[in-house]
C-alpha cells in the first residue's frame, strides 16, 4: 500500500491546465467532495450515527468560529497548531476569531457557556464536523479536513472511560471494514508527574551537545520538551530512544490510572501496542492519549486522550474528561482504496424508466412518483429521447430492470419490463407496473 493513498490525480499536465484556461480552483488543501464520493461520506455518516446512538451518545454542532483565545489557551501556545497552523480573522468589530483547527475545546466552551453540567453526569457527546489548518498539504493532510469526534465530559476520571472511547472509536473505523487496526497507547501523567519527567527530559537533552538536534527540538526543549519525543528527524529519533521514559516515571495515581485502562482494554480484546514516544500534539491532555493506525498508512486514523484540566484552561472548574476524534478523509481514502465496488453495487436503483415519444414522456413524471411511493428506487434520462442511448444510460447504471414506455405502450396503457442481465422481457398493464416490477426484483 503506498504511505497513504494517494488523491487522484488527472493527467493532465500543468501547461495544458493553463490551456484549459480554469480560472479558479478550490483552496489549496481543501477539496470539493464530488457526486461520486458522496457515497462513502453517507456510509460515514450513517455508521458513526449508529455507532453514536447505540452508546449513547448526543450530537452537538459548535460554530465553525471561535474565539482564537480558546485554542490559544487551551490547544497551547507553544503547539504547531498555535504557532503555524490557525487561520485567524479580525472582525469589524475587532474580535479576533480563528476557523476551528479541532472540536475539544469548543466543546468545552460550549459546556461551560451552556452550563451542560447541570445534565446528568458524565456527558456523552459526538460531532462530525469542518476543521480547518494552516498545514502543508500531502496525502492524508489537508487544511479543510472533517472529524467525528466523540467526548466523555463530567463525572469521574474513571479509567472505564478512557477504555470506552478507545473502543467506541475502533468500533466505528471496524464497522467501516477497515481492517488490520492498532491501537497506540500512553499516558503523558498529571501536571505532577509531568513536571518532575520534563525536568528529566530536559536533563538528559541538555547534557548532549546542542547540535545534535534539530533546530526544531533545540527550540522544543525549553518551551516544550515532550514534544521532543516525537520529532521524526533521523539524528533525533536516535537521541530518543535513550531518553527517560514517561510510563517509569508516572506518579501512583496516574501509574494506577493506566493499568485499569489497560485491564479494560485487554477485557475488550482489542489490540494496542505501548508507545512512549506518544505525547500528542495539543497541551490539553493529561494521562492516556491514543492513536490508532490501519496497517501499512503511517498516519493516524484516529487520535484522543484525557483532558481533565481543559475546563480549567478555559477559566471554568476542573472537569474530567475524555475523548478521541476521527480523520474522516482519511477514512474515505481507504475505503475508496478498499471496496469501492461494492458500495456502489449497493447503491444502484433498482429500476430505470426509459420512455420513447412525446406521450410516454408526459407520463414519465407520474410514473416516477408511483415508484417513489412504494419505495422502490427508480432513475431515468429524461433529457435523453433515443431508445439506444437509454438502454445505454440504464447499462451504466446497472440497474436491475429497464421499464420501457414506448408510443404503442403508452397508447395502450402497458409497459414493457426488461431484465437487464438476462433480456427476459414482459408487456404488463401500466397500472400494474409498480406491483410487477416488485416481483421482478425479487
Ligand atoms: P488530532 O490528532 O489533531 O486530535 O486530530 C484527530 C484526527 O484528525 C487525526 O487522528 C487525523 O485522523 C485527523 N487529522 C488531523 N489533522 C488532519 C489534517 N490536516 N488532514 C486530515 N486529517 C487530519 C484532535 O484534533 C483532538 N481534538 C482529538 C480529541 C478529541 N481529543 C479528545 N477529544
Amino acid at each position: 500500500m503506498p504511505k497513504f493513498i494517494k488523491r487522484q490525480k488527472n493527467n493532465t499536465t500543468r501547461k495544458e491546465k493553463k490551456e484549459k484556461k480554469i480560472l479558479f480552483q478550490s483552496p489549496k488543501g481543501m477539496h470539493d467532495i464530488l457526486p461520486q464520493e458522496q457515497l462513502y461520506w453517507d456510509e460515514i455518516k450513517k455508521v458513526s450515527c449508529q455507532v453514536a446512538d447505540f452508546y449513547n451518545f448526543s450530537r452537538i454542532d459548535t460554530p465553525i468560529l471561535e474565539a482564537a483565545e480558546i485554542f490559544e489557551r487551551g490547544v497551547g501556545e507553544s503547539t504547531e497548531i498555535i504557532e503555524k497552523q490557525m487561520y485567524i480573522i479580525r472582525t469589524k468589530g475587532g474580535n479576533r476569531l480563528a476557523l476551528r483547527p479541532e472540536g475539544t475545546a469548543p466543546i468545552i466552551r460550549s459546556y461551560l457557556q451552556h452550563g451542560l453540567g447541570k445534565l446528568g453526569q458524565p456527558l456523552k457527546l459526538y460531532y462530525n464536523s469542518p476543521m480547518f489548518r494552516y498545514e502543508r498539504p500531502q496525502a492524508g493532510r489537508y487544511r479543510q479536513f472533517h472529524q467525528i469526534g466523540f467526548e466523555i465530559i463530567g463525572g469521574s476520571d474513571d479509567p472505564i472511560f478512557d477504555a470506552q472511547i478507545v473502543l467506541i472509536i475502533y468500533r466505528l473505523i471496524q464497522d467501516l471494514k477497515i481492517k488490520n487496526l492498532t491501537i497506540q497507547i500512553n499516558s503523558i501523567g498529571c501536571k505532577g508527574c509531568r513536571l518532575i519527567y520534563r525536568k528529566k527530559l530536559q536533563n538528559y537533552y541538555n547534557k548532549l551537545t546542542q547540535k545534535k538536534i534539530c533546530v526544531d527540538c533545540q527550540r522544543r526543549l525549553s518551551a516544550n520538551p515532550l514534544r521532543l519525543l516525537d520529532c521524526k528527524n533521523k539524528d533525533c529519533v536516535l537521541i530518543k530512544e535513550q531518553a527517560p521514559i514517561i510510563l517509569d516515571n508516572l506518579c501512583n495515581f496516574c501509574n494506577n490510572h493506566f493499568k485499569v485502562v489497560l485491564e479494560f482494554i485487554d477485557e475488550v480484546k482489542l489490540p494496542y501496542r505501548l508507545n512512549h514516544f506518544l505525547v500528542r500534539g495539543l497541551d490539553y491532555y493529561n494521562r492516556t492519549v491514543f492513536e490508532i493506525f490501519t496497517e501499512g498508512v503511517d498516519t493516524a486514523l484516529a487520535s484522543g486522550g484525557r483532558y481533565d484540566s481543559l475546563a480549567e484552561m478555559l477559566g471554568g472548574r476542573k472537569v474530567a474528561a475524555v475523548g478521541g476524534g476521527v480523520g474522516v478523509e482519511r477514512l474515505v481514502e481507504l475505503m475508496k482504496f478498499n471496496r469501492a465496488g461494492n458500495l456502489l453495487i449497493k447503491n444502484k436503483p433498482k429500476a430505470f424508466l426509459i420512455h420513447i415519444g412525446e406521450q410516454a414522456k408526459k407520463q414519465s413524471l407520474v410514473l416516477i412518483e408511483e415508484f417513489r411511493k412504494s419505495g422502490i428506487k427508480i432513475i431515468e434520462s429524461l433529457g435523453k429521447d433515443s431508445l439506444r442511448s437509454q438502454l445505454r444510460a440504464a447499462d451504466k447504471e446497472k440497474a436491475d430492470l429497464a421499464l420501457i414506455l414506448g408510443q404503442k405502450e403508452a397508447f395502450e396503457e402497458s409497459i414493457i419490463i426488461r431484465n437487464m442481465k438476462s433480456g427476459n422481457q414482459e408487456t404488463v398493464p401500466l397500472r400494474m407496473v409498480v406491483k410487477e416490477a416488485k416481483k421482478w426484483i425479487k
